[in-house]
């Protein structure tokens, strides 16, 4: 067959969509922050890494994971008396909505927290961050309500209030981790527009991102205000194990008027690859006919359309792994909290022997937990992260990435849980001369206008 002979197609331009006309949160940048560190770690496998938030492997096993599941299996056929089939079916079958270690998990909070709910208001989640999503779905009426967070805030956060159409309101840290004085400003600020603030987030212990603790009193204003100004706290505290010697109680112990929803994570306590996460929402809903429904069943509902059920068999190994320490993971992980101890004091003693006071370079001192907050004399952005990973050799997360809105643009958050002690000074001598050098830059700049 000749050239001219040959049958012509036509192929069609691929389609394209516009990112314009898929949903906002798309096209958010504080969709992408968790991503532009992973990639940063992937192109500079070099450089000592601050950045994580992930906990330490070390004590990862994969024995330990066969072990609680056969325990977990146990558990059902010897103390709960299921038959053999009946054990089979609740961990490899679909399952309930709400969870199958609710009862497990109610009791864990008793024993570690305090916590005294019914396990009915426990709704196993594919990790807080479903919880979070469920629940500020569920909040979300219509265009008049919004969330308020403290801020800085867990970019989890803000994403699942994108994803949910809710609008995030920052509300200042300040020293102690919350100014209620500024809550009350945005909560009035908010309903002077119209708005309708449904809850406050907060991480109450050891905060991703900024390291603070909010003390006992003011814990207790918190749930005053809530109450007198009428919104929930959401509640978000996975680093609470690790928040140090002196133990505070969780919002939700001290919670006499069900105004806290709380979100809880086994994945620094236990095992992130297991993807558990659970929420407690012991509210009561009116339905506007004389009934009332548990704000855990409608969370239920969400989740039936989203993840319909958390893996029964990753909480079979959270399960086994309750029992097997007795329901308590403040003994279990007392190990690994001594290492992020043991870390966090590393990284402290090594910023003070380089920045001394008076240098323009200072940071916080958390009672514990995986972060801590630098304050530098510079702009922090994506770029002098950038440079910092190419030519000094040290990944970090620029704090800017945290705030719903402007701030944190001269401030760096630095993860401590996964430091290897062989590196942390290469880590910091890179920081070191990074900022070294920007101010040098700065001075010359200052001297030539
Ligand atoms: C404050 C906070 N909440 C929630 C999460 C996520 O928890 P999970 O892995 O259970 O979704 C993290 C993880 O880094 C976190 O720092």
């Amino acid at each position: 067959m000749s050239r001219l002979e040959c049958p012509v197609t036509l192929v069609a331009p691929p389609h394209q969509l516009l990112l314009a006309e898929l949903h906002a949160s798309l096209a958010d940048p504080a969709m992408t922050s968790m991503n532009l560190l992973n990639e940063i770690s992937i192109r500079y496998p070099e450089a000592v890494s601050f950045a994580a938030g992930r906990p330490a492997e070390q004590f990862f096993e994969l024995d330990a994971v066969h072990r609680h599941l056969d325990r977990y299996v146990d558990h059902l056929r010897t103390e709960r008396g299921l038959s053999e089939e009946a054990a089979r079916r609740q961990v490899l079958q679909y399952g309930r909505t709400k969870g199958i270690i609710h009862e497990l998990i109610a009791a864990h909070l008793a024993v570690d927290e305090g916590i005294e709910v019914p396990a009915e208001s426990v709704v196993v989640t594919v990790g807080c961050q479903e919880g979070m999503f469920l629940v500020l779905r569920a909040l979300r009426r219509g265009p008049e309500d919004v969330v308020l967070a403290v801020s800085p805030t867990y970019v989890g956060l803000t994403g699942a209030a994108l994803l949910a159409d809710l609008p995030v309101r920052p509300v200042a840290d300040g020293p102690d981790g919350l100014d209620l004085a500024d809550l009350r400003r945005q909560i009035a600020a908010a309903r002077a527009e119209g708005l309708r603030p449904r809850a406050l987030y907060l991480v109450p212990d050891v905060a991703n991102p900024s390291g603070a603790s909010l003390p006992l009193e003011l814990r207790r204003e918190l749930l005053a205000l809530a109450a007198e100004e009428d919104f929930l706290v959401l509640e978000d505290n996975p680093y609470c194990v690790f928040a140090g010697e002196e133990r505070l109680p969780s919002l939700k112990a001290l919670d006499t008027g069900r105004r806290v929803v709380h979100l809880g994570s086994f994945a620094k306590t236990a095992l992130p690859g297991a993807r558990v996460g659970y929420v407690v929402a012991d509210q009561l809903v009116a339905d506007g006919a004389g009934g009332t429904v548990l704000l855990a069943d409608l969370l239920g509902m969400v989740k039936s359309m989203t993840t319909v059920n958390t893996s029964p068999i990753a909480q079979a190994v959270i399960g086994g792994a309750l029992l097997e320490h007795g329901l308590s993971l403040r003994a279990a992980n007392a190990e690994v909290a001594a290492l992020y101890r043991r870390n966090l004091a590393l990284v402290l003693d090594g910023l003070a022997r380089r920045f001394p006071p008076g240098g323009g370079v200072s940071w916080n001192e958390p009672r514990g937990g995986f972060f801590l907050v630098l304050t530098v004399p510079c702009t922090v952005d994506d770029a002098l992260l950038e440079l910092s990973a190419s030519r000094y050799g040290v990944i970090w997360t620029p704090m800017s990435h945290f705030y719903p809105g402007e701030g944190g643009e001269r401030q760096l958050r630095l993860s401590v849980s996964q430091v290897d002690p062989a590196t942390v000074d290469r880590g910091l001598d890179g920081l070191a001369a990074l900022l070294a050098d920007r101010s040098r830059a700065a001075r010359t700049r200052a001297a030539r206008s």
